[in-house]
């Protein structure tokens, strides 16, 4: 005979929570309003517009004001995201913030915008994975809603990379800009996002840094300047051979091939890296979705900014099939596929 056991209600209550998938529902940026253009570079180190445009894809950036720091950007992201879908984010549960300019070290800014949104009792982590931290951030959202720890997530990419740029080198202070952007991540009996991908490569540790500290990174020694430090062309290789392995392993994943897929979402670092993956995985072009080009490299702001200006150019719909793909200094990454709500 088989035994019929009652359980208690909370015991119910955590069963369910766990059959719970995760659905990315809303997206949210926030730029500076100082643009600048290549010109300006022309005046401070030997350079020109129209090798940055070739070179890089950038045409213009966005630079924060000095009173403007990488948490007022993501509370603005946040903002706009509520207004625009309004949202109510007194019970967010969670907070993930990817960045690798943090206001400081401590206290994180996740805590600082848990504080600042006067949101009670909620999870609060900064994540630390540069260009990747994006896709990191939206691997453990969906993890979080998967183990039943959290229901409702605000996922955020925000950086002012302007003030850890180095302005005397010519061969990185053309690339960066200052940006942020925000989604939501609930949970759902129906989720959007599938397939995750994440790892990391600490033997490429030396070839983008930044550090406050002398330190000594994989046998190098490390002078602290505060500013990023890179090796353009390995960081190039690397990202084009790595990306398109992980492109089609999420491809893989999903069950899906590459006609499937509507828009694919890279970090945009370099608009030749971006063409170069493309190649590789045999994707036209036309479905990548960049922020470059207006926003310059906003590391781990760059997916979000793009997505949403595809959302909002009405490229991106309800169904589409979105591949988001972040990598950068670690070396690490993280993507996922994603069904447009
Ligand atoms: N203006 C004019 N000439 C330049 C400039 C410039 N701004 N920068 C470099 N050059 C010169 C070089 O000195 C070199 O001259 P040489 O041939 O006389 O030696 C020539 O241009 C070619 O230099 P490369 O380094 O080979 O240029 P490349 O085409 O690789 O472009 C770049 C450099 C843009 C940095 C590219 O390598 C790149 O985008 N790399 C990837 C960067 C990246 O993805 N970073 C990760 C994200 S950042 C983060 O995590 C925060």
């Amino acid at each position: 005979m088989p035994r019929i056991i009652a359980l208690p209600k909370a015991t119910i209550s955590i069963q369910i929570s766990f059959l719970m998938e995760a659905k990315l529902t809303a997206i949210g940026i926030y730029a500076p309003e100082k643009v600048v253009d290549n010109h300006y570079f022309e005046q401070i180190v030997d350079t020109n517009d129209e090798w940055i445009r070739s070179r890089t894809g950038i045409v213009t950036r966005r630079f924060a004001a000095e009173n403007e720091f990488t948490s007022s950007l993501a509370e603005k992201a946040i903002l706009n995201m509520a207004a625009e879908y309004k949202l109510q984010l007194h019970d967010v549960d969670f907070i993930l913030v990817a960045t690798v300019t943090h206001d400081q070290i401590m206290p994180s800014m996740a805590c600082q915008l848990q504080y600042r949104l006067n949101i009670p009792n909620t999870g609060a982590l900064d994540i630390s994975a540069a260009c990747g931290g994006f896709g990191y951030g939206i691997v453990l959202a969906k993890s979080l809603i998967h183990s039943g720890m959290a229901r409702k997530i605000l996922a955020v990419g925000a950086e002012t990379l302007s003030k850890v740029t180095d302005f005397s080198d010519r061969t990185s202070c053309i690339l960066f800009g200052d940006g942020a952007g925000a989604v939501l991540i609930e949970a759902a009996e129906k989720g959007n996002i599938g397939a995750c991908v994440v790892g990391a490569e600490g033997s490429g540790g030396q070839d983008l840094y930044l550090s406050n500290l002398n330190t000594v990174i994989n046998g190098e020694e490390i002078i602290a300047n505060n500013k990023i430090i890179q090796n353009g062309r390995k960081v190039f290789k690397w990202a084009v051979s790595q990306m398109s392995v992980q492109f089609n392993v999420l491809l893989e994943k999903e069950g899906l091939t590459v006609d499937d897929i509507d828009w694919f979402v890279p970090h945009s670092a370099n608009m030749r890296i971006i063409e170069a993956i493309c190649k590789q995985v045999g994707l036209p072009i036309e479905k990548a979705l960049e922020s470059l080009s207006t926003y310059g490299n906003t590391s781990s702001a760059s997916i979000p900014l793009a997505l949403y200006e595809g959302v909002r150019a009405g490229k991106v719909k309800k169904g589409d099939k979105v591949l988001l793909l972040g990598f950068g200094g670690g070396l690490a990454y993280a993507g996922a596929i994603v069904e447009w709500a």
